[in-house]
């Protein structure tokens, strides 16, 4: 199932204006290996995995059973699909959990915040799995470091629910639930962070004109002097497993 959303205006360009620097893929791929304790037994389903390059990056490092890379966009997903070691499915994460593809391992990166009826998700996700079963939730708070716009840091928050709600709702479902909290800093020429927000690369600032973007980079331009942004991403890693 197809579902249209903002990702696919910016899926042939995502993974160029989708990065950060090698050092913090490999900062975030660590800590998905050590948090989901990924072993070659286990079937990984990556949910709003976008064009797969995570998904595809733990297969090498884990050699995974399998791999799937959920994803409702279908320009997403067409990238997803053309890596030849994971599965790509055109599936939103509800839709995927009515089929029977079995799993046990889940990660929701830089999604939840998409997903709505989440009780009625954590629910059927904590049905599916077995015992020892886990999911890893990457996210971020609902106030960030990000060189945004002031706007754009509102409309960012508003989007983003308490990540608090996250983790009472898998602690009354019945999982275990441990929270991490990592900033992670890097550097990019403005130029590069401008050509982000120019692409909207969250789907926080697609409500944004072009005038309102360039005015926004203005308003960035006017506070930061250096052509090189020190970047500090505030990312939250939630593990959840099911224990007997
Ligand atoms: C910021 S991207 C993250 C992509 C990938 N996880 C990564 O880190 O590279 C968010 C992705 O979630 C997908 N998405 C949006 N709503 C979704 C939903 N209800 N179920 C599953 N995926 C969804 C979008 O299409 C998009 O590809």
């Amino acid at each position: 199932m197809n579902t249209p959303n903002h990702f696919d205006s910016i899926a042939d360009v995502f993974n160029r204006i989708w990065y950060f620097s090698d050092n913090y893929k490999d900062f975030v791929l660590e800590h998905i290996l050590h948090d989901l304790s990924l072993n070659s037994e286990d079937i990984l389903v990556d949910i709003g995995g976008g064009t797969g390059t995570f998904t595809s990056r733990i297969m090498e490092k884990s050699l995974l059973q399998k791999a799937y890379c959920i994803e409702p966009s279908s320009p997403m997903c067409i990238e997803a699909a053309k890596l030849g070691n994971i599965t790509a499915l055109c599936l939103d994460a509800h839709a995927f959990l009515t089929t029977e593809t079995p799993f046990n391992k889940l990660l929701l990166k830089e999604v939840i915040h998409h997903i709505d009826n989440r009780e009625t998700f954590w629910h059927d996700i904590y049905n599916r799995l077995p015992i020892g079963g886990k999911l890893l939730i990457i996210t971020r708070p609902q106030n960030i470091d990000f060189p945004f716009f002031q706007s754009a840091k509102t409309a960012f928050s508003k989007n983003q629910p308490p990540h608090e709600i996250f983790e009472s709702e898998l602690k009354n479902c019945g999982f275990f639930v441990e929270t991490k909290y990592q900033n992670h800093t890097f550097t990019l020429p403005k130029e590069s962070w401008y050509e982000m927000l120019r692409y909207r690369f969250m789907s926080d600032l697609c409500i944004f004109s072009d005038e309102e973007i360039e005015e926004g980079i203005q308003e960035i331009d006017n506070y930061y002097y250096e052509d090189i942004l020190e970047i500090v991403d505030n990312l939250i890693f939630m593990s959840a497993e099911k224990k007997e």
